[in-house]
Formats: C-alpha cells, sequence, structure tokens
C-alpha cells in the first residue's frame, strides 16, 4: 500500500483527463441503499428501469456500513447492491467514503478532527469532518479505498472511481501547522525571503524559526494577506496530494476504471481547478443553481463552460438538484421543463450526463427535505413521470457523446482568464471595496457573452490562449512576471486583451507593484493610475459614451493609449475610463470603471462585433433562444434551449434528434422548448425573421 505523499512534494506529471466517451448520456444519481430495507432496494432497481436510469453513484457517505469498526469491512451488502444492478443493465460510480468518517474514527483519532480558526476542534456529528494533513486520517483513507479497489475493482458495471465528496474542509490545527510549514519550505526555501514575500517587517510579524508559523487561526485584528493566501494555495495542494494518495492506492489493486472526484461549482472555493483537473482521467461537478430564472439559464451555461474548460473536453456532471432551487432561507421548485432544459443546456456544452443528488429523497437525516428523482410521494407523481420523459429524451440524444477527432468540443473565440488566486485574493480584507466578488465579477463577463449568444471558454493563465480572438481578465489581482508576459505576448501576436479593473496589482505574495497601478500592467494597457476611487453603495454615475458604472471608478491618465470613454463625474469629468493601447499586432483595452450589467453587455458586444466575432446563429439570444453547436464525430449537434415567451422558427440542414422532424424548411420551437439538430457538415442555421421575446421566468 502507498506510504502517502510528502506534504510540499510535487505530485506526479499527469497529462489532460482523458476522453470520456460513454455509448450513451449517463442518467441517474447518487442512490443510498443503506438507507433503505432491501425490498426497497428492489423497487428502486425497478424504477430506475422504468425511467432509463443508467448511473447511480454508490457509497459517497458509507464509511460506516463498509467498515464499521477500525479495519473490519462489511461489503457483502454492496456487493448484493451491485449484482442487482448489473442484473437490471445499470452501471454505477463508485465512491471512497472518506469525506465522512465514522464515530470510531474520532474517537480513536481525536487528535484527527479539523480545528478551526478559533482554535475550536470539531467532532462527528455530520459530515466532511476530518483534518486533511492528520496522518491518521491519510492512512485510513488510503486503506479504504484500497479495500474498495481490491474487491470492487474489477466489477463488470463499475464506470468510474468517485473519490472523495467536494473536497473542501480546511483545518487550522497542528497536523495543518507542520504541513503547511514544509509547503512553504518548498516554495520559498529559506526564512528570509519567506519574511520578505509575506512583507512581515510589518506588525512586528518577522518570523526567526519555521516553528512559529502557524495557520491563519484567529487573531486580535487583520491577517497578513500574503499569510492567507498562501494557506488558500496550501490547503488546495495538501487535499490533491489527499485525493492523489487514493488513486494511487486504486491504481496499485490494478483497477483500471477512469477516476475523477465532484468539484462544487464555486459559490465558495477551496481548490486551485486547473492543477486538479490534471491528476484525474475525468472532471466532473456538482451543480446547484442559486436563482430562478432568467439567470439561472446563464448559471447553467457558466458552470458548464467552466467545467468544460478546466476538462479541456468533456466532463460529468456529477450531481444537480431535480426540483428544488435552494435560495438561501428557502427552496424553489423546479419545473420539469427547466429540469429538462437545463440537463441539455449542460450537455450542450460538454457533459456526457445528467446525473443528479439525489436518486430517491432520504425521509431522515439532514438532508431529508433534499428533492429527488423520486420523491417523498413516491412513483405517481408529476415529478416522477417528468423524470422518465427526461430518460427518454436523453436516450435519443446518445450520438451526440461521440467526441470530435480533433478540435474543441465547442468552438470559441473568446476565453476568460479564470484562476483561484484572483478569489483567494479579492477575500483578503481589508482591499479597497471589500464587496467585490471575483466569481461575481467573472459571472458578470460570461453572462454578456451568453446574452450576445457568443461562445466562450475559460483559460488558465500560462496556457496557450493565441488561438482566441478577444480575452478578457476580469479582477485577477496578484499576477506572476511570467503571466504578465503572457499577456504580452498575446497582445504582441495579434490578440485583443480586456483588462477590468482589480487585475495585476501585485505579485503573487499580493505585495503591491509601486509607481502606479496596475502594477507590471502598466505599459502593456498605456495607462497609469493613481487612485482607486471606489464608488458609495447604490450610488451610479455615468461615462460619456452612455454607460452606467456603479462600486468602482479610478484617477488615471493614459500616456500610451486612446480613451474609448471618460467619466463624467466629479473631478473625474473628463478623465479617462475605458482605454485601448496598441501594442506589436493587437490591442490592450482598460476597464477601469465597473460597467453596470446591460452597459457591459453593450460594451462587449460592441467590441466582438468591431472584431467580427459571431453569435452561433445570428440574432437567436435576442429572442431568448440559446444556441450552442457541439462538436462531435461525424456530425456536429446545434443545442437550441429556448428561454424566451414566444415561439421561434429556426431553419438548417439538419434534423431533430428529439422529434425526428428536418429543419430545412423551418423548425418550430414552442417557448421554453428544446430542439437538438444533427447537423450536416459546414451546415450553418438561421432564424426565421419573427417577433423578439424577453427570455422567460420561472
Ligand atoms: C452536495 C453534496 C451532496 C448533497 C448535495 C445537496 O453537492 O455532494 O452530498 O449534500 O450537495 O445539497
Amino acid at each position: 500500500m502507498s506510504g502517502g505523499i510528502v506534504p510540499g512534494a510535487p505530485l506526479p506529471e499527469r497529462g489532460a483527463p482523458v476522453p470520456f466517451t460513454p455509448e450513451q448520456l449517463l442518467f441517474g444519481g447518487d442512490w443510498s441503499p443503506e438507507q433503505w430495507d432491501r425490498a426497497t432496494w428492489r423497487e428502486d432497481v425497478e424504477l430506475m428501469r422504468r425511467a432509463r436510469v443508467n448511473t447511480v453513484t454508490l457509497g459517497v457517505f458509507s464509511w460506516a456500513c463498509l467498515e464499521p469498526r477500525e479495519g473490519e469491512y462489511d461489503l457483502a451488502w454492496l456487493d448484493e447492491v451491485i449484482d442487482l444492478l448489473e442484473e437490471a443493465g445499470i452501471g454505477y460510480f463508485l465512491a471512497t467514503p472518506t469525506a465522512s468518517p465514522p464515530p470510531w474514527f474520532t474517537r480513536a483519532h481525536p487528535e484527527a478532527m479539523p480545528v478551526r480558526p478559533d482554535g475550536v476542534r470539531l467532532t462527528h456529528g455530520s459530515r466532511d469532518t476530518y483534518a486533511i494533513s492528520a496522518p491518521a486520517y491519510r492512512e485510513a483513507s488510503r486503506r479504504i479505498a484500497a479495500v474498495l479497489g481490491e474487491h470492487f475493482g474489477g466489477r463488470a458495471g463499475l464506470r468510474g472511481w468517485h473519490l472523495h465528496n467536494e473536497y473542501g474542509t480546511l483545518d487550522h490545527g497542528p497536523h495543518a501547522a507542520r504541513a503547511f510549514r514544509t509547503w512553504l519550505q518548498a516554495r520559498y526555501g529559506d526564512l528570509e525571503t519567506l519574511n520578505a514575500q509575506w512583507s512581515t517587517a510589518f506588525w512586528s510579524q518577522r518570523y526567526g524559526d519555521w516553528e512559529e508559523i502557524t495557520p491563519p487561526q484567529d487573531t486580535q485584528y487583520l491577517h497578513n494577506p500574503a499569510q492567507l493566501i498562501d494557506f488558500r494555495r496550501f490547503s488546495s495542494d495538501e487535499m490533491l496530494a489527499a485525493m492523489v494518495e487514493q488513486r494511487e492506492a486504486i491504481r496499485a489493486t490494478g483497477s483500471r476504471a477512469p477516476i475523477t472526484t465532484n468539484f462544487m461549482l464555486p459559490t465558495w472555493n477551496h481548490l486551485e481547478q486547473w492543477s486538479w483537473a490534471q491528476q484525474q482521467d475525468v472532471v466532473s461537478i456538482d451543480h446547484y443553481l442559486d436563482t430562478t430564472a432568467p439567470d439561472a439559464e446563464t448559471h447553467v451555461a457558466y458552470g458548464a463552460d467552466l467545467t468544460r474548460s478546466w476538462a479541456g473536453g468533456s466532463w460529468v456532471l456529477m450531481e444537480q438538484n431535480a426540483r428544488g432551487i435552494s435560495l438561501g432561507d428557502r427552496t424553489v421548485v423546479k419545473s420539469a421543463q427547466r429540469m429538462l432544459r437545463n440537463s441539455i443546456g449542460y450537455i450542450a456544452r460538454g457533459s456526457q450526463s445528467s446525473l443528479f443528488f439525489q436518486w430517491r429523497a432520504s425521509l431522515g437525516g439532514s438532508e431529508q427535505w433534499h428533492s429527488g428523482l423520486v420523491p417523498h410521494a413516491g412513483d405517481d407523481t408529476e415529478h416522477f413521470r417528468a423524470v422518465c420523459a427526461l430518460g427518454e429524451t436523453l436516450e435519443r440524444l446518445a450520438p451526440v457523446t461521440a467526441l470530435p477527432a480533433d478540435g474543441p468540443l465547442v468552438a470559441a473565440e473568446v476565453a476568460i482568464a479564470w484562476h483561484a488566486d484572483g478569489w483567494w485574493a479579492l477575500e483578503t480584507p481589508h482591499l479597497p471595496h471589500d464587496g467585490i466578488r471575483y466569481a461575481e465579477e467573472v459571472r458578470a463577463i460570461h453572462r454578456s457573452f451568453w446574452r450576445a449568444g457568443i461562445p466562450t471558454d475559460f483559460a488558465r493563465p500560462g496556457s496557450d490562449v493565441s488561438g482566441y480572438r478577444l480575452l478578457v481578465v476580469p479582477c485577477l489581482y496578484p499576477l506572476s512576471e511570467e503571466e504578465v508576459s503572457w499577456l504580452e505576448e498575446y497582445v504582441a501576436g495579434g490578440g485583443e486583451l480586456v483588462v477590468t479593473f482589480l487585475s495585476g496589482l501585485s505579485d503573487p505574495s499580493l505585495r503591491i507593484v509601486p509607481g502606479g497601478y496596475p502594477g507590471a500592467l502598466r505599459e502593456l494597457l498605456g495607462v497609469r493610475v493613481e487612485e482607486m476611487r471606489p464608488l458609495p453603495a447604490g450610488v451610479q454615475e455615468g461615462l460619456d459614451d452612455g454607460s452606467v458604472i456603479e462600486e468602482w471608478a479610478e484617477l488615471l491618465e493614459a500616456p500610451g493609449a486612446e480613451v474609448l470613454a471618460a467619466y463624467t463625474h466629479g473631478d473625474l469629468r473628463g478623465r479617462p475610463a475605458i482605454t485601448r493601447s496598441a501594442r506589436g499586432a493587437g490591442h490592450a483595452v482598460y476597464l477601469s470603471a465597473r460597467l453596470r450589467q446591460d452597459s457591459r453587455d453593450r460594451f462587449l458586444a460592441d467590441l466582438c462585433t468591431r472584431l467580427g466575432i459571431a453569435a452561433t446563429v445570428a440574432g437567436a439570444a435576442e429572442r431568448g433562444l440559446e444556441a450552442v453547436r457541439r462538436r462531435g464525430a461525424g456530425a456536429d449537434h446545434l443545442f437550441l434551449l429556448h428561454h424566451g415567451d414566444k415561439e421561434v422558427t429556426v431553419r438548417a440542414e439538419g434534423t431533430d434528434l428529439l422529434t425526428g422532424v428536418s429543419a430545412a424548411e423551418g423548425l418550430v420551437i414552442a417557448a421554453g422548448g428544446v430542439a437538438v439538430l444533427a447537423l450536416a457538415p459546414d451546415a450553418e442555421a438561421s432564424l426565421a425573421t419573427g417577433p423578439a421575446a424577453m427570455p422567460a421566468g420561472g
């Protein structure tokens, strides 16, 4: 058995995730047979067949049932469950149950429980309660992974390994302190360098011994931002090392089934997803809508585009909510039509699945009110009938799972830079504006392109972006020298770069680059920002191109750039707000103001028009019709998701997989409806002219 990975040591190099090409779209969800009696197991499998479920996820929280006492295993019940599934021709992901260690584990290893920043050590009673760096936890995790790998790794119905569940518990205790120091030693080499990078001359924080360094536990006043961001990076790396150990423990048993771990589409974010994606065979996410219409639709697209980009191609939607949309203090019903339209929305953008949490709604436990594919009321319900209809629909879409021989799954000319560093930097306290959230800013940019019907990818800083005509960098506060050169080369090579406020202000240790903002990007952008001028809450101002701005403005000069728009308020009146510099064969635009969403939409749509970047289907987005072209083997598929409230007619040399109707003479798509056209090679689609419609609610 693997002895584990030394903290701070580099992880094994691996290539990109492998293409994941199931013969059909995966449909189903988390199934927890340990919560039910045997009669219900049989009923469940029968209902799964009725609904055409072909995949479930087993074992996510089953540790206490699989290993009831330390070192004693009970796998017979899971064998029985798997036999039932295999007899019914239903595949499964098998999870390692390490997100929820059983009570015996706490009792035997109390020191392996996580410690909060305030010093309180947590105990079992919920889930996700473990100290990721505790040797006892890591050992127990490797052991159960190996036992499962050994016993189930060769089973025919195993579609893949689902390692852990939504990694994301931070620990501030002594195990983390030790591992953090080792990680820092690997990063900085010596204490002098760490002291300089962490600016420890400030507030007498200078470290004279590595042992003096701790995780950022609660302290009297503000933390050191460099310590905070390094702790986030360390925690991500440490959790990744734990995942890789499990992967290796399973591989050592000879099981070759693909390996994934389910990311949470970040509303909170403890992972640096690019490096995590490289250590998996298949990238998967859990995505829960946090809003109703119309923004729910853009949220689906945002989550799907991010995951396709992390994966570099196809991916798996591991969980979504069947029937509910959680709005914080209440859960509102997600309509059957939306369940279907959203499922197909993820698939349009590269998912090979529509999987849900969960198969059958629990009767007890903390999530007894979380919806399932089988509700508390049972199978004689509108909801279950809608689930069966979804299963039937997804079967008809099986041809879309075949991947193109080369090139991207969804061709995009626009990329948006994404990095967890931007997120973590904006979560450090005492910034000029503590209310600006990285995810909201990135999502706002993505929303503009979605509204214009223009496909987008996300890009890892430093990756090859030469194929994109437009690259947007929203609020990426720290940038390394290499990342600055990456942007310079992109522009020199002919790219159009858009950088927003709060980007490029600091080095990776969050030390400000002096001489005017945005630090190392001044030369490229041709601007020099003297001062940040956040706007009071609720105040809106204007630019002289008609844009409305809110939250953020800056005092800047633009010695090396053309001024595209100027401020119109106070002493900023007449000063540059949006600029564009010409560098090499390309241009670099600086957005110093935070545009209101409608102004941002207009600005980016105009820019795309000038650059000749076209929507997938001209005029579709304006009518509430989302059009996505998913490339395939042999044929492309044009997904048409109608979020609007008036029917539209589409013409194309292609046939709808859902109805078998040709679109050559015009295919009518009803409000709320969906069509998926298998297109003839090089076929284009167009809209028959008709009245414009606003996106629908509900
Ligand atoms: C997450 C988890 C599931 C479940 C759902 C429900 O995504 O992975 O176990 O808790 O949320 O909210």
